[in-house]
């Protein structure tokens, strides 16, 4: 069975992982924990990726992905390739077509931040490469991979597991973990500022993914949606490229902080997770985010982990 399915997964593209079935997205996470096992025991380095070049394009800033992709493709034998957007003939108007074209000359998998999620399906559109989304403005997949391993290593399992996330609910970071955490059997629910919910179009579309006894609730009330959780999540109030609407968001989104008064209405064993960079004292506090429950560390690190599944199965 899994052969099967790692067979059907050469080659394709991730762009979102409503593109996959939860028997795919959980081949990729099960090649993740091995591959995170493999590295714990200290076999460092897996020859998958031996002969093969990776393009880490990057249209906005990043800490986190690009280390983690940088050191997954080493680790994987390959050869990574970090290629700012300015510093590429895209800056001076070349079309994200003729890059795409160009990239597929030279590299055997491409992996992209950028703000408009058009421009990487264009990419995958003309490059025979896989194209792997490292987060657009509408979503940010590697990260919920990464979130699903880390819930997984905590709790056990996704399916049935209360996932809470508390402000911007049309996030990137938030519709790729509506989306997983759907797909995967669990139960969100997003607590938000109404201007902030997201679209119903997206809401109608993530519950269509829904398998078992999955669902999600919409409420304004940040304690409602804590309540039972078994994962409290949350992600920076200004997205990047959002800097013009900055005070806006922050005001309405000051109720929703992540702090201790919050958690107190949670369950003692919920864990705390957000994506980083975090804004201490704005979506989260400092006794929150560095407290007991707290698992971001370990979610980061994670990153490295399911990135290296995601292209271990694709590449
Ligand atoms: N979480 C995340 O994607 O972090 P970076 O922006 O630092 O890559
Ligand atoms: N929503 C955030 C996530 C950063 C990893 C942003 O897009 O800036």
């Amino acid at each position: 069975m899994e052969g099967i399915v790692v067979k059907s997964l050469r080659g394709r593209d991730f762009l979102d992982t409503a593109d996959f079935t939860r028997e795919e997205l959980t081949a990729m996470l099960s090649r993740a924990a091995e591959l995170k096992s493999e590295t714990l025991r200290g076999s460092r380095i897996n020859t998958c990726l031996a002969g093969k070049s990776v393009a880490l394009l990057f249209q906005k800033p990043s800490t986190r992905t690009r280390i983690s992709f940088d050191v997954g493709v080493h680790q994987l034998g390959g050869h990574p390739i970090y290629l700012g957007w300015n510093e590429l003939q895209l800056g001076r108007g070349e079309t994200v077509t003729d890059t795409g074209r160009t990239f597929d000359c030279f590299v055997d998998g491409i992996v992209a931040r950028v703000f408009r999620h058009s421009d990487l399906e264009e990419m995958a559109r003309v490059a025979d490469a896989p194209v792997v989304n490292a987060l657009s403005d509408s979503s940010h997949p590697c990260q919920a991979m990464a979130d699903c391993l880390t819930i997984i290593e905590r709790k056990g399992r996704i399916e049935g597991i209360n996932v809470a996330f508390v402000g911007d609910g049309n996030s990137n970071v938030c519709r790729s973990l509506a989306e997983i955490v759907l797909q995967m059997g669990g139960k969100m629910a997003i607590a938000s500022p109404k201007a902030f919910m997201p679209p119903d179009e997206f809401v109608r579309s993530a519950r269509r993914l829904s398998s078992g006894a999955a669902s999600l609730e919409l409420t304004e009330d940040p304690n409602d949606a804590v309540k039972e959780a078994g994962v409290v999540y949350t992600d920076v109030w200004v997205s990047m490229g959002q800097e013009a609407e900055a005070e806006a968001r922050r005001s309405s989104m000051r109720p929703y902080q992540l702090n201790a008064s919050l958690m107190a209405t949670a369950p003692s064993d919920a864990i705390v997770m957000h994506c980083l960079p975090a804004h201490r004292g704005e979506e989260v506090t400092a006794e929150v985010i560095d407290g007991r429950n707290s698992v971001v560390w370990e979610q980061a690190e994670n990153r490295l982990h399911a990135q290296k599944g995601i292209m271990s199965l694709l590449f």
